[in-house]
């Protein structure tokens, strides 16, 4: 009797572990924005304040590891977490692919710093994957922000830990940022420079491993306090999308145009439409979240996803993503909630 009953329970015990690897690899065919997105084996993915790059038919997810458990935001950031794609909705864990430093407390990467917003540039030239992120020293804090960078020669890391740059041309560095590649190839620092504010933008260098300092200029038209800024070209004119200044607590999202990169540039306004169902939410506050990056989709006219993160500061692991498509009303963008949505939107439009 006792045996059989033991054979019942760990049948049953079989089954429901059968049952949460099933779930972890079942295909999933929508974007359900504002929901828990698991990642191949089941867990939620973990790449915050991400961004993506496409590579020989391989999307790559790069965003912040977030340490479970740990409340205090400061002590929360674990490195570079990598997911890959072939269609932006299912996820492949590639693993932490840059790792803050648990054993050497001198490294600017030591465990205790922020290390936020990791945005990856492929350099043709030779042939590296760039990392760039937002780091903060251990024990110093939000006072002084370098840009730091880390290189691989896969897309798929293992990134090496090279250097960091104080960007913005200024002492104090530059905060929130966006590394966006224009058509001749040369890449484009636009932050918010510390500590007044400014939205700037400067050049890198050829070997895209510094910004030039003399080069930064604060283009015309973006307000100040621009933070989370996301930057794309379309149709020959360049889009700055962003955030208002209030910590990890969500505000309105804002949107710039110009004709050449340098501006001037001209405010279209909170691009945000609809309400998310699942906090009651809307524009005022980007359904309770900030944007951290547009995706271009590959093979689909005029098609971008907007990524954007939902911050739960009390346990940054906790955090979600809304991922949204980005389309234009003559030429004003707009980025409507969608419960449910897949890429055959674009097909439709
Ligand atoms: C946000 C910023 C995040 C993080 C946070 C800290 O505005 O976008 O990356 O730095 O502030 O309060």
């Amino acid at each position: 009797m006792r045996k059989n009953l033991l054979v019942v329970i760990s049948i049953f015990f079989l089954v429901c572990s059968f049952q949460q690897t099933q779930a972890g690899n079942k295909s999933q065919k929508n974007f359900v924005p504002g929901t828990e997105w698991l990642d191949n084996n089941g867990k939620p993915i973990n790449a915050h304040g991400g961004g993506v790059i496409f590579h020989k038919g391989v999307y790559y997810w790069y965003g912040e590891h977030k340490i479970e458990g740990k409340s205090e935001a400061t002590f929360a950031d674990g490195g570079i977490h990598c997911y890959s794609s072939k269609d932006l909705i299912n996820w492949k864990d590639r693993g932490i692919v840059l790792s803050v430093d648990y054993t050497n407390e001198n490294s600017d990467i030591a465990y205790g710093c922020i290390l936020e917003r990791p945005k990856v540039v492929y350099h043709e030239k030779s042939k590296k994957f760039i990392a760039y992120f937002k780091l903060y020293l251990k024990g110093i804090g939000y006072e002084v922000s370098n840009v730091g960078v880390a290189v691989a020669d896969k897309p798929y890391g293992p990134f090496t830990y090279s250097h960091k740059f104080l960007g913005g041309g200024s002492l104090k560095g530059s905060g929130d940022f966006s590394m966006f590649k224009n058509t001749d190839g040369t890449v484009y620092h636009f932050a918010v420079r510390k500590p007044d504010k400014t939205f700037v933008m400067g050049k890198l260098q050829p070997d895209y491993l510094y910004a030039m300092p003399n080069s930064y200029q604060a283009p015309n038209g973006v307000t100040k306090h621009t933070e989370a800024p996301a930057v794309i070209y379309r149709k020959g004119k360049y889009y700055i999308l962003g955030s208002g200044t209030s910590g990890w607590k969500p505000n309105a999202a804002r949107s710039f145009v110009a004709d050449s990169i340098q501006g001037t540039y001209t405010d279209l306004g909170n691009p945000a439409v609809g309400i998310n169902p699942h906090n009651g939410l809307g524009p005022e506050k980007t359904f309770g979240g900030q944007i951290s990056y547009i995706i271009p989709v590959q093979d689909k006219k005029d098609a971008y996803i907007v990524m954007i993160d939902i911050w739960e500061p009390e346990n940054p692991i906790k955090g979600g993503y809304i991922w949204l498509p980005l389309t234009f009303k003559n030429d004003k963008p707009i980025i409507e909630w969608m419960d449910s949505w897949n890429l055959s939107f674009f097909d439709k439009k």
